[in-house]
C-alpha cells in the first residue's frame, strides 16, 4: 500500500510518500481502507521529535492519528462492526497511523460515522471533537449556565469544543483574530474576543472553566480570569498546581484518549445537526508534507484533511 512515514525525526523533508506493507491486525481489530485522514499538530510535533520522551515508537512510523474508511476485516474477537461499515476513530497513538491506504485499530476505537458527513469530513472530527470531549465534559464537568473561555476558538480543537459548550447551555467566551470572527459566531460563541488587539482578560471576568489550546504566556495569563474554584483545563502543557493552589482554583492537563462509545455520542450530535467540522482545506495524500508546513503555521480555520482514496 501506500503511505505517507517517517524514517527518522526532523523537518517536513522527512516524510515519504512511498510502498508499506500492508497493517498486521490482531483478533479485536479491524482493517480499514483509509478515506481521509486528518492533520492535527501532534502529527508534526511527533515528525519533529518532541514527543520521543513520551511515546515509544519504533521507525518507520506512519503518522496521523485522525481516519475516516470503510472496514475491509474484522478480526475474529470483533462483534459490533462487519466489512462495509463506515467508521471514523482515533485510534492508539502508539501505533502506525493513517497517512495511509489502510491502518489497522482496535474496534472499541472506532465507531460508526455519521451519516451526514462524507469521509473528508468524518476525518476531521474523531481527534479534535474527543479532546473537546474529554476536557470539557470529563474534567470541567462543564455545566448549563457556566461561562467558558475558549482559546484558539477557530482552531481544530477550538471549532468543536465552541459547538459542545453550546450543547451543554453554557456560555462562551471565544478567542481568535479578527478574520474568524464571522466563523467563531456562527459555531455559536456569545463574545468574540479579538487576542490581537484586545487582551482577553478586559473581557472575561469570573469565568468558570477555561479551556487552553496555547499553553505559554496565554496560559499564565488566564489564571486571573477564573471565579474561586474554577478550572483551567489544559491540552497543551500541565499548568503548575502550585499556582492553581495560590489562585484558589483548579487545573488539569489532558491528553487525548481513544473512545468509541464517546464518538458514538458525537456521531448522534452531528447527525442531530448540533455539531459539525469546519474543513481548512483537502489535499490528495501525497502532499501530508504540505499540510503538515500549513498545520505548523498556527493558523488554520478548522480542520485540514488529506484525501486518500474515492
Ligand atoms: N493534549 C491533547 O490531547 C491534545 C489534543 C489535541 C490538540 N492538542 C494541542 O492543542 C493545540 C491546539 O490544537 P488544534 O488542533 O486546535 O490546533 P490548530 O487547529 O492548529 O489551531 C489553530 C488556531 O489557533 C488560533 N490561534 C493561534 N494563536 C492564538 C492565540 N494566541 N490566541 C487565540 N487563538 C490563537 C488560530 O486562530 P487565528 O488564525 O485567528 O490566529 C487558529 O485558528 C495544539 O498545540 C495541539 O497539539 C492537544
Amino acid at each position: 500500500m501506500k503511505a505517507v512515514r517517517i524514517h527518522a525525526y526532523g523537518g517536513p523533508e522527512m516524510l515519504r510518500y512511498e510502498d508499506a506493507p500492508l497493517p498486521q491486525l490482531n483478533p479485536d481489530d479491524l482493517l480499514i481502507r483509509v478515506r481521509a485522514a486528518a492533520i492535527n499538530p501532534v502529527d508534526w510535533k511527533i515528525r519533529a521529535g518532541y514527543l520521543q520522551g513520551f511515546l515509544n515508537h519504533p521507525l518507520p512510523l506512519t503518522l496521523g492519528w485522525d481516519v475516516s474508511g470503510e472496514v475491509i476485516e474484522a478480526g475474529p474477537e470483533v462483534t459490533r462492526f462487519k466489512p462495509g461499515d463506515a467508521v471514523y476513530t482515533r485510534p492508539n497513538i502508539e501505533r502506525d497511523g493513517g497517512y495511509a491506504e489502510y491502518i489497522a485499530v482496535k474496534a472499541s476505537e472506532a465507531a460508526l460515522k455519521p451519516a451526514k458527513l462524507d469521509h473528508d469530513h468524518a476525518a476531521a472530527v474523531p481527534l479534535a471533537a474527543l479532546t473537546a470531549w474529554q476536557a470539557l465534559i470529563d474534567v470541567a464537568q462543564l455545566q448549563s449556565g457556566q461561562t467558558v473561555l475558549i482559546h484558539a476558538a477557530a482552531g481544530g480543537v477550538g471549532s468543536f469544543a465552541v459547538q459542545l459548550a453550546k450543547v451543554r447551555g453554557a456560555k462562551v467566551i471565544a478567542t481568535a483574530s479578527a478574520v474568524n470572527v464571522g466563523l467563531v459566531m456562527a459555531l455559536g460563541a456569545d463574545e468574540f474576543v479579538d487576542y490581537t488587539r484586545t487582551r482577553f482578560e478586559d473581557v472575561a471576568k469570573e469565568v468558570d472553566v477555561v479551556f487552553d489550546t496555547i499553553g505559554g504566556e496565554t496560559q499564565e495569563r488566564s489564571w486571573s480570569v477564573l471565579k474561586p474554584g474554577g478550572i483551567l483545563v489544559s491540552v497543551v502543557s500541565p499548568p503548575p498546581e502550585t499556582i492553581a493552589a495560590e489562585q484558589g482554583v483548579r487545573s488539569a492537563f489532558v491528553f487525548v484518549q481513544p473512545s468509541g462509545s464517546q464518538l458514538d455520542a458525537i456521531t448522534r450530535l452531528i447527525d442531530e445537526g448540533r455539531m459539525k467540522p469546519i474543513l481548512h482545506t483537502v489535499l490528495p495524500l501525497h502532499e501530508a508534507r504540505q499540510a503538515q508546513v500549513i498545520s505548523q503555521g498556527g493558523h488554520v480555520r478548522g480542520k485540514i484533511v488529506l484525501h486518500v482514496a474515492d
